[in-house]
């Protein structure tokens, strides 16, 4: 037996949340989908819908008038009205998400560029209008180096200086337009001398991409 379609009706969608109002008439379901982002319910009734799931099982959930639930990115189901009443709830979901975790795989893309010794691909992950300020310099702020030229060729330097280059123990977070990569660099200089040494990048982002890596690292002695 077909069940007729539950009917999404869009409130509010901004980029950053979207609010939808999904009626059941009896009978209706959603159709199977996996959520792409967290999200709250809203019950605008009392009822009761029957959420089927992975993996064959199904189950009841009680909705109260008001009384909202949460849930994460990932929930996989098919939503279905099998009471005899009609079913209505709103669903906000925060879109805003996508965006932190395209950024966070920037992140993760960016590190695996550098293990790669990869200009191209960390060029890749750089806004056109990038900076680069490196851990070391005459400056207070190290070295700037503006510009998607200059910034392509001192991370080559990098790589022309370190023959042998590795970042290990990278770990990255990304919070509004900012960003923090931490990591052990871990190299051979064209000279033979070793380098193992932790440090971190402080980004900021323009859009899914890096604007700026200003960078630090810890300064060792003897
Ligand atoms: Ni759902």
């Amino acid at each position: 037996m077909t069940r007729p379609p539950a009917e999404p009706v869009t409130h509010l969608d901004d980029g950053r949340f979207r609010v939808t109002e999904w009626r059941f008439a009896p009978g209706a379901e959603t159709g199977w989908h996996v959520h792409g982002h967290d999200y709250v319910v809203v019950p605008l009734v009392d009822g009761t819908l029957l959420l089927e799931e992975p993996g064959g099982t199904s189950r009841k959930a009680s909705l109260t008038r008001h009384v909202p639930y949460a849930r994460r990115t990932g929930v996989e189901h098919n939503v279905v009205n099998d009471a005899s009443e009609a079913m209505a709830f709103l669903e906000v979901e925060v879109l805003g998400d996508a965006l932190q975790a395209a950024r966070l795989a920037c992140l993760e893309r960016f590190a695996a560029a550098w293990n790669a010794h990869d200009v191209d691909a960390l060029m890749a992950c750089m806004a056109e209008d990038c900076a680069f300020h490196a851990s070391a310099g005459p400056a207070a702020d190290g070295r700037r180096h503006a510009g998607g030229d200059a910034v392509r060729a001192a991370y080559a330097a990098i790589f022309e200086q370190f023959p042998k280059a590795a970042w290990t123990q990278g770990e990255h977070r990304v919070a509004g337009d900012h960003g923090v990569s931490s990591w052990r660099f871990v190299g051979t200089d064209r000279q033979g001398a070793t380098v193992e040494v932790d440090g971190c990048d402080l980004f900021t982002f323009a859009g899914e991409r890096i604007a700026l890596k200003d960078s630090y690292r810890k300064s060792r002695t003897a």
